[in-house]
């Protein structure tokens, strides 16, 4: 058998994801194939189908793929793997080549940046974690971007580094978007470095979601609006906030009441181009404010060395219960059911989660 079935966006005038084939690629020197047992939806899957022209600003070919989390069982070895072995159970981000990504049976992966699932994780929920994690982690514990670079790190000490665990301790933090993927992530690992309080904002019906993560205070964000969330967390603490994420970061409002808590100095993580300060820079109003704009690109650029050491961390942190995955709602149908759940973003504190064997 040397095809699959995988989701197709066939050209640049396609609306929508179609279920097509293509050849089960054959892992290069470092790479592993992987049988994708589940895969799970991020906004950026859905952004393809609602923003036209994407594909091309992000410089993909078609037919293009999409789908950036996957979890699955090792089929083959490319040359020069170590450590791993065919019928490994892993986790893993997609890289944006096609034969990589997620929407699709078979997937190639890199050895050095895989997880393995432990065994207190089902594959549904192991595939919650790959790209919200890493942003999450990238953005906290990464260095600051290069002059002129796209993407860079907040620059905290990492908990799995030495002296990271509970550094911050008594330090407040704002963390917005506590429900989604990325804001759960953040979340916990704040609680690894001893941020307290964690505020974040969510819907009343994800307050309990967010409290298991680990926040300390949940804010509704419907009930009191992002202008007025400063005069709200004043009432929680008096400390000053070095730092703050913004886990959402795609309309103003949410950006601008991180940079706003922040104190003099103080560090913003966007998982979004900036709309507020300087991007990956220190802003020129005297403020001494950084805005650091993370992109979780683990397999090229910035972020290889330090997703790396991330991965080599991960399924320990995940077996200890350090790291959560997200709610998971199972779509039925395969490959097919991805159709349909890319039409229901944006969605409310639950990862989409298909199993591409059960494709019709
Ligand atoms: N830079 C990168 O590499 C990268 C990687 C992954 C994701 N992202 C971006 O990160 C953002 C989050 O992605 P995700 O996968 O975590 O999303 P998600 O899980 O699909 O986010 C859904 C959640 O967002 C929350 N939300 C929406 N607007 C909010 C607001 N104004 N304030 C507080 N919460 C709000 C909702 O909370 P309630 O239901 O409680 O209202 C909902 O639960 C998106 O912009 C995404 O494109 C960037």
């Amino acid at each position: 058998m040397s095809q699959q079935k995988a989701l197709l966006f066939l050209n640049k005038d396609a609306k929508k994801f179609t279920l097509g084939t293509r050849l089960i690629p054959k892992p290069g020197p470092g790479q592993v194939l992987i049988k994708n047992k589940a895969v799970a939806i991020n906004p950026i899957d859905a952004y393809i189908e609602k923003m036209p022209g994407l594909l091309d600003q992000l410089g993909r070919g078609y037919p293009a793929l999409a789908g950036v989390d996957g979890a699955g069982v090792i089929q083959k070895l490319g040359e020069g793997v170590s450590g791993w072995t065919v019928g490994d159970e892993i986790m893993y981000e997609a890289h944006d080549q096609p034969d990589f990504c997620t929407f699709q049976e078979y997937s190639l992966s890199f050895a050095a940046r895989i997880a393995k699932i432990p065994k207190n994780l089902t594959f549904d929920e192991a595939t919650t974690i790959p790209l919200c994690f890493a942003v999450a982690a990238i953005g906290l514990y990464d260095a600051h971007a290069e002059p002129g670079a796209m993407s860079g790190g907040m620059a905290l000490t990492a908990p799995w580094e030495e002296g990271g665990r509970g550094k911050y301790a008594g330090q407040p933090i704002l963390v917005t978007g506590g429900a989604s993927s990325v804001g759960q992530f953040v979340i916990q690992l704040a609680k690894l470095s001893g941020f307290d309080p964690i505020i974040t904002t969510a819907s009343a019906h994800n307050v309990g979601y967010c409290k298991a993560a680990g926040a300390t205070h949940v804010i509704d964000y419907k009930e009191t609006p992002y202008d007025q969330l400063h005069a709200a967390i004043s009432k929680i603490t008096s400390e000053p906030f070095q730092y703050a994420f913004d886990s959402i970061a795609i309309t103003k409002e949410t950006q601008q009441a991180c940079y706003d808590i922040l104190a003099p100095g103080g560090t913003v993580g966007l998982v979004q181009n900036a709309v507020v300060g300087k991007p990956n820079d220190v802003a020129d109003d005297g403020s001494g404010k950084r805005t650091a704009v993370v992109f979780a690109w683990i397999h090229a650029g910035p972020h290889v060395d330090f997703a790396t050491r991330m991965y080599a961390v991960l399924t320990g942190m995940v077996e200890r219960g350090e790291v959560k995955p997200n709610k998971v709602e199972l779509l039925p149908g395969g490959l097919v059911g991805i159709m349909g759940g890319l039409g229901r973003f944006p969605v409310s504190g639950v990862k989409l989660v298909a199993h591409p064997p059960e494709t019709p």
